[in-house]
């Protein structure tokens, strides 16, 4: 059996929809806080747990009878999210599971001043301690990221950030496919994956000039300060934890830490990769 934790997430939700597509529903389990959200895939036959990382013994539970396990990482950073992920980890070696696959990203790196990735640095060295075969998939940057950077730039022509740089920006889309894949060959993809990314790294210059020539009119990039971004974000009332993130990405994207373009992804898709031309395309003129 195939347990998907974070099932009633984006990612995750759409890794079982897609293994359903190619697997009996009886060969697919989910671990999920709360089972009443994954009411769905019940009726679907699919085995519906609850597994929460905060709880040991849910997860013993969850993890009954898995081959494998899927791990998404949870969604916040720090010792919490460490300690969460530890918990995943020695419940699926405890539950028997031959390999653990893990949702990390193509920037994971100890050292990065993106917050996220030096967790899944270390998220990935308790991989390599626990014993038990694993695949790190090291994501793309998510394509949503990406839109949600340009804030409001479509409507007020002007995308106003700190300097940033090349980012191979990634849609769930394909990397629910590719991570469907994966978990259908056992022995390939052993530790951590190449990155998985779209086809071109692309900064919010760049950005902004797709998005001007789709909607027809000039969307101009202004490079601010990371101190009137820790400012304007004050000011929306936006917590210092919220500040340190935004700038912590814009400082890793300069340093090119999500910069790599790799064939990977391409290649197990069959395809090229959705390129962000047609996710600002569906944003603009869906
Ligand atoms: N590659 C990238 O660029 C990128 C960008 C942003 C985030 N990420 C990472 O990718 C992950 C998946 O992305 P997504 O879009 O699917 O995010 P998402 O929709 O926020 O899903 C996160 C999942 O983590 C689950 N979770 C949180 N705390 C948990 C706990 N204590 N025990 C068990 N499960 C827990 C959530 O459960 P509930 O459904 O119960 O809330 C949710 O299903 C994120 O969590 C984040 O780590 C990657």
């Amino acid at each position: 059996m195939i347990i998907v934790t974070g099932a009633t997430g984006q990612l995750g939700h759409a890794i079982v929809e897609k293994l359903l597509e190619r697997l009996p529903a009886q060969e697919i389990g989910v671990s999920v806080r709360d089972p009443g959200k994954a009411e769905d895939f019940e009726k679907r036959g699919v085995r519906v747990r609850q597994g929460d990382f905060d709880d040991a013994s849910s997860l013993h539970h969850a993890f009954e009878g898995a081959a494998q396990v899927l791990m998404v990482a949870v969604n916040r950073t720090g010792p919490e999210r460490l300690r969460q992920h530890r918990a995943a980890i020695e419940a699926a070696r405890d539950a028997g599971a031959r390999r653990i696959l893990y949702t990390s990203h193509m920037g994971a790196n100890p050292t990065s001043p993106f917050p996220p990735m030096p967790d899944h640095a270390a998220t990935e060295e308790m991989l390599r301690d626990s014993g038990v075969a694993f695949t790190s998939l090291r994501n793309g940057f998510y394509a949503n990221s990406g839109v949600m950077l340009m804030g409001q730039a479509l409507e007020t022509g002007l995308l106003v950030a700190p300097q940033d740089g090349p980012v191979s920006w990634t849609t769930h889309a394909d990397l629910v496919e590719a991570a469907a894949l994966i978990l259908e060959s056992e022995g390939r993809f052993e530790g951590v994956t190449p990155p998985l990314t779209g086809s071109e790294a692309l900064d919010l210059e760049a950005l902004a000039a797709i998005a001007s020539e789709l909607c027809g009119r000039t969307i101009k990039r202004v490079i601010i300060s990371d101190e009137e971004q820790r400012t304007n974000m004050a000011s929306r009332g936006l917590p210092e934890a919220a500040a340190t993130m935004s700038l912590g990405l814009f400082a890793a994207s300069r340093q090119g830490e999500f910069a790599a373009v790799d064939p990977t992804l391409a290649a197990l898709l069959g395809r090229a990769p959705t390129s962000m031309r047609e996710v600002l395309r569906e944003k603009i003129a869906p």
